[in-house]
């Protein structure tokens, strides 16, 4: 099995069949993690640099616990600390570690298209994003679709919604490109000031406004955190107002009285966009995501490390 592809920039480049491809691999690494001995050779040999230029804990763990699983030499590089702070460019901070004969790159960033400007300089080694500003997140949504199958069945014919801050959300639209591309029908649901315009003619999905009922209609709910950071106005009155009106919680959970499974990427912002009791709930499958991201991530690299042999 091969992927049509030499990097991950993102979902957008990917076809059904290279999103097929991963979710299945990952289901055969998921079996390997299970096992008392959950290392394999697959990457030895294999040296990858997780380059990491904005603040992480799930992205950065898993992708190092992945490299160390399949055997791979790691490095890890945050932008504090290093010489960025003196001026340093990001194509030669890059270009100075593959020097050191350094086969793959993970990298987050907070520039959108940060890494499809390594993979264009740099076109002999597998660029993986681990999240570039508001683009797109590619793993988050690989890992959310497999955690969806594994949890319902299958993709297709479901009917997926997310809830939150869509303008800024690069897990939003890479969960809407993989998505679309694997059958699943999806809709975006919160604030008019955080749907972008024109989302329903440009991306295909439904917009609802009223929470309840989006909620009402879906089968899953990826719930989304407010990306305060991203945000340079302001764009809704208060917290405490839009839990208010978009905060999934148990009592408006319990009106709806519908079986919905509830996802989130992480970080979670507890009592603003989901109360803690939805979170740690029954219906909950947020740590199941963060455990399945490791198989996926395993997935990722083990294919593009084939694909660039
Ligand atoms: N879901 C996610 O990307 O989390 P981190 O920012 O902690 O990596």
């Amino acid at each position: 099995m091969q992927l049509s592809t030499k990097h991950l920039l993102g979902i957008k480049e990917l076809s059904p069949e290279d999103i097929s491809t991963i979710l299945t691999t990952a289901t055969q690494f998921k079996e390997v993690l299970q096992r008392p001995i959950k290392k394999v050779p697959s990457l030895r040999d294999v040296t990858i640099v997780n380059l990491f230029y904005e603040n992480s804990t799930r992205t950065r763990i898993s992708f190092e616990l992945a490299e160390k699983r399949l055997s791979a030499d790691t490095i890890n590089f945050t932008a504090s600390g290093s010489s960025v702070s003196k001026g340093e460019t990001l194509l030669d901070t890059v270009n100075n570690i593959l020097s050191m004969k350094v086969d793959m790159v993970v990298m987050r960033h907070s520039a959108s298209g940060a890494p499809h400007f390594l993979a264009q300089h740099l076109p002999n080694t597998a660029i993986v994003n681990a999240g570039d500003g508001i683009n797109e997140h590619p793993t988050q949504a690989l890992l959310d679709a497999f955690s969806i199958q594994e949890k319902t069945g299958s993709l297709q014919g479901k009917k997926v919604l997310l809830v939150g801050d869509i303008m800024h959300s690069r897990v939003a639209l890479s969960n809407i490109y993989l998505l679309k591309k694997m059958g699943a029908e999806v809709k975006v649901a919160g604030p008019p000031t955080l749907i972008p315009k024109y989302i329903e003619k440009a991306l295909g999905v439904g917009v609802e406004y009223n929470l309840k009922r989006a909620l009402q209609w879906c089968d899953v709910a990826n719930v989304l955190r407010i990306q305060l950071e991203r945000q340079n106005q302001v764009l809704f009155s208060s917290l405490r107002e839009y839990n208010l009106a978009y905060g999934v919680t148990k009592k408006l959970l319990d009106e709806v009285n519908k079986e919905i499974v509830i996802m989130h990427p992480g970080p979670i912002n507890r009592g603003v966009e989901i109360d803690s009791d939805v979170a740690n709930g029954k219906d909950s499958i947020i740590l199941q995501q963060v455990e399945n991201g490791v198989a996926v991530r395993m997935a990722v690299l083990y294919l593009l490390a084939g694909r660039n042999n």
